[in-house]
């Protein structure tokens, strides 16, 4: 596949937080953050609720805006580069339904493609193409309201993807699906070469998927390091008011009944 816009672009950090705070109105959900993530790396963002991990994600396309610095392959997120940007960063909300209004699934995914100016011939060929990759080949002209859920949710990233993004960051990707779709998605982001930003809640997948992973903790990185290192220490998590992944659990209660 030809990408347009970003295919020239080079850099080491995909993503860049330095000493980046968020609140909003005067609530605050973000507290001096630093987080770097280098190109091509995938990162679990873990932690409890009302952590702040979904307002992370969204700091990142410049939908949600703040003073402090931020780098997405070392341009700086401003008023002058938000076009750049949002073509960068392809985020796809927890909800699939916000990605999705137009009346075919192939609309929804040349959408983005044909807003960025790609000729309509080329942006349907790189949505079908899209929508082979995710797996949802012979669905293009379905109405995303006849879909399942795990269908639309599948149909959101490809939503993202079509706009050939060199960072996917996605939120809660696994949340609500059967195993089927659920294994889908785990595969598809064992092959992805891109950066990706996930946030979950099901650690096993984070365990599948990721290179490493973060806690964050009332709005502020509270450990950092390899996925093996952190989602196998119980200690640490429960401190987070987190779980091991239930693989490990099992292997402990093998462990203490052999
Ligand atoms: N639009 C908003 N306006 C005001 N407060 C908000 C808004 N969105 C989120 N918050 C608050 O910000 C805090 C962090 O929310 P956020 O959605 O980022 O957490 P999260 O870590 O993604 O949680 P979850 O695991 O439940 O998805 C919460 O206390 C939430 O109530
Ligand atoms: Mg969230």
């Amino acid at each position: 596949m030809k990408y347009y816009s970003t295919e020239k672009i080079n850099y080491v950090n995909a993503v860049e937080l330095i000493d980046v705070s968020f609140a909003y109105d005067s609530n605050p959900v973000l507290n001096h953050l630093h987080l770097i993530v280098p190109n091509r790396q995938r990162i679990g963002i873990i932690g409890p609720n009302g952590a702040g991990k979904s307002t992370l994600l969204t700091l990142l396309n410049g939908v949600l805006r703040t003073e402090d610095e931020i780098k997405i392959c070392n341009y700086i997120i401003n008023r002058k580069n938000k076009k750049i940007i949002k073509s960068l960063v392809g985020l796809v909300f927890q909800n699939p339904d916000d990605q999705l209004f137009s009346p075919t699934l192939l609309d929804d995914v040349m959408f983005g493609p044909l807003n960025m100016g790609i000729p309509p011939q080329q942006a349907k060929q790189r949505s079908r193409e899209v929508l082979r990759t995710i797996g949802l080949e012979g669905f293009e002209h379905r109405s995303s309201i006849h879909l399942s859920f795990g269908e639309r949710k599948l149909a959101a990233i490809a939503t993202v993807l079509s706009m050939t993004p060199e960072i996917i960051a996605l939120d809660e990707p696994t949340s609500n699906l059967d195993a089927l779709h659920r294994r889908k998605i785990i595969k598809w982001l064992q092959n992805q070469e891109k950066t990706v930003l996930i946030t979950s809640h099901d650690l096993d997948m984070i365990y599948e998927t990721c290179h490493r992973v973060i806690i964050l903790y009332k709005g502020q990185v509270v450990a950092d390091g390899q996925v093996s290192d952190i989602l196998t220490n119980g200690a640490l998590l429960e401190q987070y008011d987190l779980e091991r992944p239930l693989a490990f659990q099992q292997t402990r209660h093998i462990n203490q009944n052999s």
